[in-house]
């Protein structure tokens, strides 16, 4: 059996879930003066820890009894599945095709009801998981020309918060497509690995097109690093 990703699920006590209730609390603080509900995941590279960070801190914010969705828009190499272990023979990528251009007021019954076989709970009370789906023949293009807007106001209706987890914004432009509709983007960048250079380029990216960083997760800090990064006071720290 594949090892559990879910660590805030399966070991609450341990350090990795205290980080994790430490950004908790830093968002909710981002949350207290604004309306905000959806936040945004990216990296300047491959394989520096969205997708798990994303999984974890939505389970932190519903142990904290918040409804969260995770909406898994990385269309090529979606992951939430596998580390909830639900299926993924529907999800984000059918959905958007209904999602092109104008979305008429008589189609709307016909989302909601899409949406709500679509979205599948968890083994995690509280989490909801919308999968990436069937790997579509144009990724970019059918994120770019979905009314992701509408998706996103349908949707907010009914969670408290939404996290979005991209690709590598340097590599797949995908994720500056959420950049300019969600409340916050985060930057998730690996200790020891992510190279500086191109983790300042993505968001200058991002912020050149109007997108706001709200904050770096630092992941895979070392303990004996943890210790250095908690004298001084940094914003969010996993593991
Ligand atoms: N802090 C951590 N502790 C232990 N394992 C971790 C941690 N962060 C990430 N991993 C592991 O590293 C691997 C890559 O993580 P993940 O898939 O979340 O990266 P990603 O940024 O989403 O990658 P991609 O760019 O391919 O989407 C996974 O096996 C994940 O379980
Ligand atoms: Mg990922």
């Amino acid at each position: 059996m594949e090892r559990s990703e879910i660590i805030v699920n399966d070991f609450p006590r341990s350090p990795i879930s205290e980080s994790f209730r430490l950004f908790r609390t830093n968002l909710f603080y981002l949350f207290e003066n604004d309306e905000s509900k959806v936040i945004c995941l990216t990296s300047s590279n491959s394989g520096e820890g969205k997708s798990w960070v994303c999984s974890n801190l939505a389970i932190s914010c519903a142990q904290y009894g918040k409804k969260v969705l995770i909406i898994d828009a990385d269309l090529r190499k979606g992951r939430q599945h596998r580390i909830f272990r639900k299926s993924n023979r529907a999800g984000l990528s059918d959905l958007l095709k209904e999602l092109r251009g104008e979305v008429k007021e008589e189609d709307i019954p016909k989302i909601v009801e899409e949406l709500t076989i679509k979205i599948q709970d968890t083994e995690v009370n509280n989490v909801y998981l919308l999968t990436s789906g069937p790997v579509p023949f144009n990724p970019s293009e059918l994120l770019g020309t979905a009314n992701i807007d509408f998706l996103l106001d349908l949707l907010k209706k009914e969670f408290d918060l939404i996290i979005i987890d991209t690709p590598p914004a340097s590599i797949i432009a995908d994720a500056l497509l959420f950049a300019k509709k969600v409340d916050h983007m985060f930057l998730v960048a690996c200790s020891r690995k992510t190279k500086k250079e191109l983790l300042l380029n993505t968001k200058k990216s991002i912020e050149a097109i109007g997108g706001k960083i709200s904050g770096v997760i630092l992941n895979q800090v070392s303990t004996e690093r943890r210790k250095e990064y908690s004298k001084s006071y940094q914003k969010y720290v996993v593991d």
